[in-house]
């Protein structure tokens, strides 16, 4: 009987930190997936941040790690392929920095996105080239990808 009693105590103290989860969570009624997805797409946008920095110091301050430079670029081409995806209806409050434009100029929105990633796949292939001019000039085309849409999608500081 005792290992019974230990285990429903167990299952109890469960429920019980699963429920104050629950309840210090956001008071709005928010989809559970939402935040996570918003997270997950921070996350990500970190992520590109962190490889242009390394693309960047790289390229252009000439940091000794050039046989790097097409492992940032992969990432930078491989992750910007469906921006818009990252952003589904409903993931539009809480912790965000994301502009109500996202999801109200759908079209600019997704263009934006599509730019970004030819961008980044015509600077990942100057890399695999190994074609400086080109690379430097597809870094500044990325760069300025990812400014315009900062620019009109996210909220400024
Ligand atoms: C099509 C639009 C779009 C493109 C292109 C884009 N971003 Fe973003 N980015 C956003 C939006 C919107 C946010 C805010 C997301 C949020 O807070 O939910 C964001 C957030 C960020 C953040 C802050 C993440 C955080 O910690 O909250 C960084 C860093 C970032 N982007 C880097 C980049 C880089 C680098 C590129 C280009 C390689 C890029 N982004 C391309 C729309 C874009």
């Amino acid at each position: 009987m005792y290992p019974m009693l230990v285990n429903s105590r167990n299952l109890f103290f469960g429920a019980a930190i699963v429920l104050g989860l629950v309840a210090s969570g956001p008071v709005h009624s928010f989809d559970d997936g939402a935040e996570v997805t918003i997270d997950y797409r921070q996350g990500l946008m970190r992520a590109l941040g962190g490889n242009m920095a390394a693309t960047a110091a790289i390229v252009v301050d000439g940091a000794p790690f050039r046989d790097n430079l097409s492992t940032h670029t992969r990432y930078i081409a491989d992750a910007t392929v469906d921006i818009p995806a990252l952003f589904p209806e409903g993931s539009d409050f809480g912790e965000t920095d994301a502009l109500p434009s996202v999801w109200e100029d759908v079209e600019k929105y997704a263009e934006l996105s599509r730019e970004s990633h030819e961008a980044a796949v015509a600077l990942h292939e100057a890399v695999e080239q190994g074609d400086d001019a080109e690379i430097m000039a597809g870094f500044r085309t990325l760069g300025q990808s990812c400014r315009s849409c900062h620019e009109d999608f996210r909220r400024r500081d």
